[in-house]
């Protein structure tokens, strides 16, 4: 009998497969599109079985059955739980490790629940070579069932930098898919501020894809150590096949995505979380179509170019602006987090988080390390800057970034990330918030009343006299 199934077999479902079968494990694999069991069957041995039909799979499977759903999230997700249900029995345990909606993740766990089956939502990032050779994993769901896969999923899942895996119980129903959320909308707003300073370098500092490609490269050894940083190094270095140019001037400047940044953004709402940077770079995405629309549909484009003196020390500026802009998305997500698990009473642990995401994801970085630490001296912070380090940080780097916002807006280069960021700073901790003039106005026009800063109760100010 086999230890772990997995269904769907396109490049993530095969490649975790192989990942849980190269660690010792067995493993049976099936999927409804015959082409990609064949193409599975190619790695046929004692320890890896191919399935061509729902019965050979689950009945393959010693029990409690142990499965991973690797397929596209929404409706197909449904529709394998239906086909599944009545193959199974009460104790299986079903892990779907997709980019799920957590509101999805709650129902299913517990209309699962209902017929005794345990269901796992599992985040997973990496993309297709960390599902190879270890994923960052989030799973969620109730968890004596957690601990009943967990020496598979520690198996397979990267390790940070003291060996220990990237895979810990995130919390009950859909904790999972929600930390995994948050992961996607801190990848957004991470990647928009890299967009942001590679425009600053190419429009404001002049430097040539070849440039910075290596200027990314010593930031990655510097202080923006992520991988991140590792891969927009290659990205610009990249050679294109079709001319003579590199890749980055020829790919289309529309940025696509599958949502999972965006539903961060609807619970921040929800909670009224400041996911500035976040909220940014989502609408920067919608905006790179909008302005690719108006030019197609022959709108000039504003040009404005800004002739003064560029100082020695502004790539180094823009370091330190992007080390700082990233502490701010990563702050933002565990702020988020702070107030989801307080509205929705849920035990997230942070220090676990941040260990999660220090290797196999997409948004590690040795800044995570930094804030495990924040996490670990036991805190309960409001926000990561309260921490002594990253008020550090933000008292050294902050005027790194007022400057190089400064140099984008003289330039005329947006960056709403990186001024969302420092309007952040500038917000966070500031008595003086202008608010207090929102409040006399809606006192005013709709006698909505305010609080006082100077004694309790509420309050309302008759403002004109009646005629
Ligand atoms: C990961 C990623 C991944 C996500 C892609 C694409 O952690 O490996 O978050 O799960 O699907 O990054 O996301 P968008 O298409 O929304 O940009």
């Amino acid at each position: 009998m086999q230890q772990f199934g997995v269904i769907g077999l396109s490049v993530m479902g095969k490649n975790l497969a192989l990942n849980v079968r190269n660690h010792g494990f067995s493993v049976s694999g099936f999927s409804i599109d015959k082409p990609e069991v064949d193409a599975f069957a190619k790695y046929e041995d004692d320890k890896l079985k191919p399935c061509y039909s729902w019965e050979e799979f689950v009945n393959s499977l010693e029990k409690p059955r142990k499965i991973l759903i690797q397929i596209m999230a929404g409706d197909p997700v449904d529709q394998t739980l239906q086909k599944l249900l009545p193959l199974l029995d009460k104790g299986d345990i079903l892990i779907d490790g997709g980019n799920s909606n957590y509101h999805d993740t709650n129902r299913r766990f517990h209309e699962m629940e209902k017929h005794g089956i345990h269901f796992i939502g599992m985040g997973v990032s990496g993309g297709e070579e960390g599902a190879l050779n270890g994923p960052a994993l989030m799973p969620g769901g109730d968890e004596p069932a957690y601990n009943k896969v967990a020496p598979i999923l520690e198996a397979i899942a990267a390790k940070n930098t003291e060996g220990k895996p990237c895979v810990s119980y995130m919390g009950p129903e859909g904790a999972g898919h929600y930390v995994k959320m948050v992961h996607n909308g801190i990848e957004y707003g991470i990647m928009q501020e890299f967009s942001e300073v590679y425009n600053l370098l190419r429009d404001v500092a002049h430097k040539s894809n070849d440039e910075m490609s290596k200027i990314f490269d010593k930031w990655n050894h510097g202080k923006v150590e992520a991988y991140l940083s590792e891969i927009t190094s290659k990205v610009l270095a990249q050679k294109d096949d079709l001319t003579a140019d590199h890749i980055i001037d020829h790919i289309l400047n529309v940025a696509s995505y599958k949502d999972t940044g965006n539903w961060m953004l609807e619970d921040g709402v929800v909670l009224g979380a400041p996911v500035t940077v976040v909220g940014e770079a989502v609408m920067a995405r919608f905006m790179s179509k909008q302005a690719h629309l108006a030019i197609k549909s022959g709108i000039k484009p504003t040009k404005f170019e800004y002739k003064g003196e560029i100082p020695d020390d502004l790539v180094d500026e823009f370091e330190k602006t992007l080390q700082l802009a990233q502490a701010v998305a990563y702050a933002q997500g565990f702020q988020q987090l702070t107030m989801a698990a307080d509205a929705y009473k849920r035990d997230l642990r942070y220090k676990g988080i941040a260990q999660d995401w220090e290797a196999g994801c997409i948004i590690r970085s040795a800044m995570l390390k930094d804030i495990e630490k924040a996490y670990d001296k036991g805190d309960k912070l409001m926000n990561l800057f309260q921490d002594d380090y990253f008020r550090d940080l933000m008292e050294k780097n902050l005027p790194a970034l007022r400057k190089s916002v400064e140099f984008a807006t003289k330039a005329g280069v947006p960056t709403p990330t990186l001024s969302a960021a420092l309007n952040y700073l500038e917000s966070i901790f500031n008595p003086n918030l202008p608010a207090n003039l929102i409040q006399g106005q809606r006192d005013y026009f709709g006698a909505h009343t305010y609080l006082r800063n100077d004694r309790e109760g509420v309050f309302h100010t008759e403002w004109y006299e009646e005629k």
